[in-house]
């Protein structure tokens, strides 16, 4: 039987041991998932560990998408350009780093909407997860990607990091909130309205447009006040289970060489959160 992981701190909330465990039993594939707490002091102790018993592959979350890469032996170059890691494959021994968030992300929006080329996109937010779904569109190529962050030099500074060609402006909260209008993609990425502080948004929603797709990374609670104001105003939603289940269909997908049905996936992570 092989042996699949996924290590961060804390982990027990993890949701990707139910979810890769049924897509496992559902394809008839021999193999197990299982989630370990591992502190940052043990991550080397740790990789170590997985090397000697030659574990098949492993997901990596908070806090070690970054610590983990020099401890890898190859580095995918999406994944070098974004810093970070969540997806390891031991290929006979040699472990290769991914990052499937930025790409689980695109993969579902792709899966919704008939086409992304030349659309206008506005990603709320620099921090980690806005910085893997930034360069990987960048890297498929949309139209334009501005971003919006209450703390305007790190928005500077993804702007200024990304390795791939896209027009980008710089836009403070208010000036986004003025020109929502013109955006045919919002993207939710900051931890605002994540529970327990469910009242916040991160930005009004007065000038939003109908059928505006409006995406919010945040999958507890289901729908956050932001996705709910959206939809009161015509928009087109989707909450964080989408980019959750697809960056981990990606993963499924370079351990076993199969895409599984996400929404099945999407089911088992619904049940789970309680969700219908
Ligand atoms: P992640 O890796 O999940 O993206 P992160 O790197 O901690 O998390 O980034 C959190 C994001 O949420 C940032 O864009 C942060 O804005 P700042 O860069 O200004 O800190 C945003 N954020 C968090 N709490 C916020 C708040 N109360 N108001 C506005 N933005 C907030």
């Amino acid at each position: 039987q092989k042996l699949y992981a996924v290590i961060g701190d804390p982990i027990a909330q993890s949701m990707s041991p139910i979810m890769h465990n049924d897509l496992f039993q559902f394809y008839g594939i021999d193999a197990h998932y299982h989630a370990f707490a591992i502190k940052e002091k043990n991550l080397e102790i740790a990789v170590n560990g997985f090397r000697a018993i030659d574990l098949a592959g492993f997901n990596v979350t908070v806090p070690h998408k970054v610590a983990i890469m020099p401890l890898l032996d190859e580095i995918d170059p999406l994944a070098k350009s974004i810093g970070a890691v969540n997806t390891v494959v031991n290929v006979n021994g040699c472990l290769i780093g991914y990052n499937t968030d930025g790409s689980g992300f695109v993969h579902g929006l792709k899966s919704k909407l008939p086409s992304i080329v030349n659309k206008k996109v506005l990603i709320i937010g620099a921090g980690g997860a806005a910085r893997s779904i930034y360069f990987t569109l960048a890297s498929v190529g949309v139209g334009t990607i501005d971003l919006t962050n209450r703390t305007l030099e790190k928005a500077k500074g993804l702007s200024y990091d990304c390795p791939y060609e896209v027009q980008t402006s710089i836009l403070t909260l208010s000036e986004a909130e003025e020109q929502l209008a013109v955006y045919d993609i919002i993207i939710q990425t900051t931890s605002i309205g994540m529970a327990p502080q469910t009242e916040c948004k991160p930005i009004s929603l007065h000038n939003l447009r109908e059928n505006t797709f409006v995406s919010d990374i945040i999958y507890n609670p289901l729908e956050t006040e932001f996705l709910k104001r959206a939809k009161e105003r015509g928009a087109i939603t989707e909450n964080g289970i989408a980019m959750f289940v697809n960056q981990g269909a990606l993963a499924f997908e370079k351990w076993t060489g199969i895409l599984p049905d996400t929404n099945r996936m999407a089911i088992t992570v619904q049940k789970q959160l309680g969700g219908k």
